[in-house]
């Protein structure tokens, strides 16, 4: 292993390579992309082909179609949905929105609301979920959220897979002054286990943000397509960040097609029904520790019996890479300092060659 530095971003997988001294075309398998493994539906590819030639002219700019779809979708008005360049766009614009105002993010998360923050000036705080459950403590989690002019959580939230309730949600909107926002990061919601809806919620509380993003379960992450619900106040203050024609033309055609693809839906929801509680009872049953996940991911780190054995997570991270395997570092992961990984839930037989792997690695 050498000193080259830890890559940012789990999908970086040349540099993880060369930091282990791997050649670049080293074969593996990625366990470390938290996308739905049945997508990209299957008629996207001709759907696309088809329509390569509306490249030629600039999208709608307000989005009209794509925002109605949407809005039915969720059961609200068109005015209260933001099309957004992934769901990524959307955070930032939400941190452009609080530039230079006091903002908190519940620990450990995705980097992303960090480096917004910064890029706006924001005065950030953290909220730290204590390993090795990562639950939300509400009191406390309360009394720092009215002190903030914004906060940040992620519902599932990446990397733990942990669900914050929708009801301790409603109790800390509630306490939050109704200047302040709530951002609720659900870009994995779709790929969720057990998860009440939020969106109720809006028509109650101004506060509340919903960022939502359209590249995990449909896997179209290199196409960009997300959107935010929020109050109609919101989305035009938001829109008003916003560069013209963010979303290209043909993603945004896609929104209503992609989301009346009920059989798609359908598929991918037995699909996590099954291997999600799998992945994590033979996880657990290796002897490694798992963060209970509502989500197609877990987080993991070698149980006490493995740790004593001398198993540590960088040493698996090394183990599944020479074997074929990119599991995802947590260095990146503020609080987390590489001590756990994050494992994908794939199909049946691409786990079925995880567990393979992972048992040869922990035996
Ligand atoms: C929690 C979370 N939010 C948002 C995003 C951004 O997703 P998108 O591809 O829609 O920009 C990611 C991507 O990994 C994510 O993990």
């Amino acid at each position: 292993m050498t000193s080259t530095p830890w890559p940012n971003h789990g999908g970086d997988a040349a540099a993880l390579l060369k930091r282990f001294g791997l050649p670049a075309d080293h074969p593996f398998e990625d366990v470390s992309a938290n996308l739905n493994p049945l997508g990209p539906p299957p008629w996207v590819a001709d759907w696309l082909a088809e329509r390569i030639g509306e490249l030629s002219r600039y999208p709608e700019p307000s989005y009209h179609a794509a925002r109605q779809a949407i809005a039915e979708h969720e059961g609200v008005a068109p005015e209260q949905v933001l099309l957004t360049n992934g769901g990524a766009e959307a955070i930032f614009l939400a941190a452009a929105h609080h530039a230079h105002q006091c903002g908190l993010i519940v620990t450990p998360t995705f980097g992303e609301y960090a480096r917004a923050c910064a890029a706006h000036r924001l005065t950030v705080t953290e909220y730290v979920l204590e390993a090795p459950r990562f639950e939300v403590q509400p009191a406390a989690l309360n009394v720092r959220a009215a002190k903030a002019d914004v906060v940040f959580l992620c519902r599932p939230n990446n990397p733990t897979g942990t669900l914050i309730p929708a009801a301790e949600i409603e109790r800390l909107l509630s306490c939050m002054p109704t200047t302040a926002t709530l951002v609720v990061d659900e870009a994995f919601i779709d790929l969720a286990i057990d998860a009440e809806p939020l969106t109720p919620l809006l028509a109650r509380y101004p506060q509340l943000m919903l960022l939502r993003s359209m590249t995990k379960f449909y896997t179209l992450p290199g196409l960009r397509l997300g959107y935010v619900l929020a109050s109609a106040e919101h989305i035009a203050a938001l829109a008003r960040h916003q560069p013209p024609w963010s979303v290209n033309h043909l993603a945004a055609e896609l929104v209503a097609p992609l989301l009346a693809d009920v059989v798609f839906a359908q598929r991918t929801r037995q699909w996590l029904a099954s291997e999600q509680p799998r992945m994590g009872q033979a996880l657990a049953a290796m002897g490694l520790e798992v963060v209970p996940s509502h989500s197609c991911f877990f987080l993991v780190r070698p149980g006490a019996e493995l740790c004593q054995r001398g198993i540590s997570s960088v040493l698996l991270l090394e183990r599944l890479l020479y074997t074929g395997m990119l599991a995802r570092h947590t260095y990146s992961f503020s609080g987390l300092n590489g001590s756990w990984l994050r494992l994908a839930v794939r199909d049946g037989s691409a786990n079925d060659r995880l567990l393979k792997v992972l048992h040869d690695c922990v035996c």
